[in-house]
Order: C-alpha cells, then structure tokens, then sequence
C-alpha cells in the first residue's frame, strides 16, 4: 500500500486502516458466497433519498470546505448520536453536521454548528469497546421531511431479523472515494457467537455491546465513511456503524449495540433536550 494512499484515506474516514491492512489476509469465511466484487455503494446497496432515511446525517469535518468523515443518527434536534471514533481527538469547533441532504457533494452546504463532543469513557480504540458518542448541536434541527429522530431500539434483535444501513461511505474496500448520493444496504443480524468464532481468528473480541451484521448472500456491508451511521430494525436505532475488517469479503461488519448502551445515551443526552 503506497504512502499517498494511505494519507487519503486517513483524511477520507480516519481510524479505519485496521479494514485495509487486515484484508489481504485470506480467512475462512461464513459467508461462502462473498463476491469480490460489487456493483452498488455502501457496499452492494442502493442509491436512497433522504426522504426515506430522514434521520440520517453526515458529519462533517470544517477545514475551509466541509469534509465528510462519518455518519450519523438524529436523536433530538439537538443531538445525533454516532461513533466514539468518529470524535476522539477532535474539537467541537471543527465539526459541522449536514442533516436533510441525500449527498455529501453539495459545497455550498454549511451545515449546523457544534456545541459539544461527547464519547463514551469506556472506549478503546484498539478493541473497538464502547464505540458511542453524542454530538451536541449549538442550534436545534427543524423537524421536516428530510430531518427527523429515531426512536432507540430498547430490546436486541433476534438473529436472522433483517436491518437497514445507510451512509455515504465506499462502495469497495478498495475504493478510494466516497460515495456522492446516500446508499442504503439491506443486512440481517449474525450469530454473536458465530461473529465472535471468526473476528478471534484475529483476536478480536466481540463483546456484548457489539451487534454483527451481513448479508447471508455475501457482498453486501457498511464500509468506510459510514462509520457513526445507523443500523435499523423496525423503524427503530439498533445499531451504530462501528468496523470490520475489510468490507463484504469475509467478515461481518460490528456495529455498537444501542440497546446496551441506550442508558448511557439517554443520560448524557437529558441535558440538552
Ligand atoms: N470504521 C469505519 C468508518 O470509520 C466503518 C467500517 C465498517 N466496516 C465494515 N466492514 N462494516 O467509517
């Protein structure tokens, strides 16, 4: 992997190089019929209208045009829950959030000012534990077609139950760009265990406030850039885009489970509702 490359997509979806490294490792799968390739975003999704997907954000990074660096869920108008990762080691004034746009390619978008970043004092980079964070806004969304909350999922899901993603992020692992127009990708939650079994190939430990998602066809996952974003079951928050390693290949992608972590979120977000 050349330097530049590396650089790019640090600036592109930072804190997701362990994607790209550890892909080159062939490792058996559960999910046979991963293809290689695909021909959706996400990863083997559908482009979508933000109409659909009202509660959808980009997070934006302020440095002289707003760069997009993850996804994101609205919670109240003046809060969007995301990814530890996505806030860790930045400052609230160099963050802005789009919400009520279906793309990421519109430069005249100013998006609405930061107050405050808040992540979960439990997380660790390295495992992946407690990736969960609040972005508090300075002005409150206006609820409309295109920008509404969503309720948090208070209960897991049972394996098999299908769940929609969302996000900007690549439509390959190996892509080198973002996707423009909002992709939505249809997953169904995985066995834990099952998840767990093979992310230990690696040692790595999925824990209980992780959720895994895939498709049972293959080829079909969340990816870079759409990391913060939401996992959806029945109208409701389930999961948070957290990682995985690669994308679609071999191994489920691990979203941070909101029914965990939902009194956390409720308690941090009282303040500003
Ligand atoms: N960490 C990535 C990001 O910041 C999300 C990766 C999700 N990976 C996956 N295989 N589902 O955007």
């Amino acid at each position: 992997m050349s330097g530049a490359f590396h650089f790019r997509l640090l600036t592109l979806a930072s804190f997701c190089l362990l994607e790209l490294q550890a892909a080159v490792v062939p490792i058996n799968s559960a999910l046979p019929n991963a293809q290689p390739l695909q021909d959706g975003r996400i990863v083997g999704g559908y482009q979508v209208d933000i109409e659909k997907f009202p509660y959808q954000v980009s997070i934006r990074l302020d440095s002289s045009v707003l760069i997009h660096i993850c996804g994101g869920s609205i919670y109240a108008p003046r809060i969007i829950i995301t990814a530890a990762h996505c806030l860790k080691g930045r400052y609230a004034s160099t963050i802005r959030i789009v919400a009520g746009s279906s793309t990421i390619a519109n430069s005249t978008e100013e998006g609405v000012a930061v107050q405050k970043l808040i992540y979960h004092s439990g997380y660790v980079k390295k495992t992946h534990d407690n990736d969960v964070g609040l972005v508090i806004l300075k002005t409150a969304l206006v609820y409309s077609s295109t920008i509404q909350a969503i309720p948090l999922a208070q209960s897991s899901a049972l394996v098999g139950t299908p769940a929609i993603a969302s996000g900007w992020g690549k439509d390959d692992e190996n892509a080198q760009q973002l996707t423009n127009l909002l992709q939505a990708v249809e997953l169904q939650i995985v066995d834990s265990e099952e998840c767990a079994v093979q992310y230990a190939v690696n040692n790595y430990v999925i824990t209980d406030e992780m959720i895994c998602a895939a498709a049972e066809e293959g080829g079909k996952d969340t990816c870079q850039g759409d990391s913060g974003g939401p996992l959806v079951v029945d109208g409701k928050l389930l999961g948070i885009v957290s990682w995985g390693i690669g994308c679609a290949q071999h191994y489920p992608g691990v979203y941070v489970s909101v029914p965990y972590h939902v009194e956390w979120i409720v308690q941090q977000a009282a303040q500003y509702l």
